[in-house]
């Protein structure tokens, strides 16, 4: 094992792993199916959750008359698209809340790019593809760069030659490929490997920069995921050095090129609309807390 493998190998295993509620949630989402049953059981296995959808039923944003002071009944009312958002929220933003040097990226950088991309993915995920799965999209989006928790290490050390690569390459993607023979989403995809995430993770979070190269059965949503991921950068939301070297796949451009929604008026009204639900996610998060 040479000295960078190492690196990530270790990198990784000092992540700590995501909640076994989490796990299970993301299952159901996966294969889309929710047992009610089975998921109170789980929330109430897991005390920060239990504390977490209790909190967020009875806050004002909910605005209920009578408080709710059973997991079965916040289900009830949280519906599993709320449960999923918040299990995932909790977990992996426990993970991507953390200062990445290698991509000049400050604390909260991660966070908000990878929630701001979940958003958008569940906005535009119906217009690409009418049967997928908007919340599943959702999760893959808000994780997607988690590979960038690991990768900012190795940028860390190579940082003379990272800025001479940023002179002569336009796609951040290829300037990491050629200083590590390796790249973030390849890294995350064995960070999802690791916590034993769905096969459709491990896809979609490998090709998020190259959707026209998943695999067939998950190539929408890596699209989707990829789409999302320019909107959120071009609202503003990055993730520090990389976000003036993003590159498109041939299958977004060709989207761009034959969809009337996805010319650039209709992009822009998107990204306006992306910041307005952001901001009420933010202001929610702010009264639930
Ligand atoms: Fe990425
Ligand atoms: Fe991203």
């Amino acid at each position: 094992m040479n000295e960078q493998t190492a690196l990530i190998v270790k990198k990784i295993s000092d992540l700590p792993p995501l909640s076994a509620s989490t796990l299970a949630i993301i299952n159901m989402l996966s294969a889309d199916h929710f047992h009610m049953k089975e998921l109170v059981n789980l929330i109430q296995q897991d005390v920060s959750l239990s504390t977490l959808c209790l909190k967020t039923v009875n806050s004002a944003a909910f605005g209920l008359s009578k408080p709710v002071d059973t997991i079965q009944r916040a289900v009830t009312f949280l519906g599993s698209q709320k449960l999923t958002e918040l299990a995932l929220k909790t977990s992996v933003g426990k993970i991507v809340k953390v200062r990445l040097a290698g991509y000049g990226a400050m604390e909260m950088d991660l966070w908000e790019h990878s929630l701001k991309s979940a958003i958008a993915a569940r906005l535009i995920g119906p217009n690409i593809d009418p049967n997928l799965n908007a919340d599943l999209a959702y999760a893959l989006a808000l994780t997607h760069d988690i590979g960038k928790v690991v990768f900012s290490a190795l940028l860390e050390v190579k940082v003379r030659e990272l800025q001479k690569a940023q002179g002569q390459q336009t796609n951040f993607l290829a300037i990491e490929s050629d200083l590590f023979q390796c790249n973030h989403a390849e890294v995350g995809a064995m960070l999802a490997r690791e916590w034993n995430l769905p096969q459709v993770f491990i896809d979609v979070i490998a090709h998020h920069h190259t959707p026209s190269l998943c695999p067939a059965p998950h190539r929408s949503l890596a699209l989707v995921v990829h789409l999302a991921d320019l909107l959120a950068m071009l609202s503003g939301t990055g993730t520090g050095v990389d976000s003036l070297y993003y590159e498109l796949d041939p299958l977004a451009l060709d989207l761009i090129e034959r969809d009337a929604r996805w010319h650039e008026e209709e992009i822009w009204k998107l990204i306006l609309n992306l910041n307005y639900e952001f901001n009420l996610v933010l202001q929610n998060e702010a009264m639930a807390s």
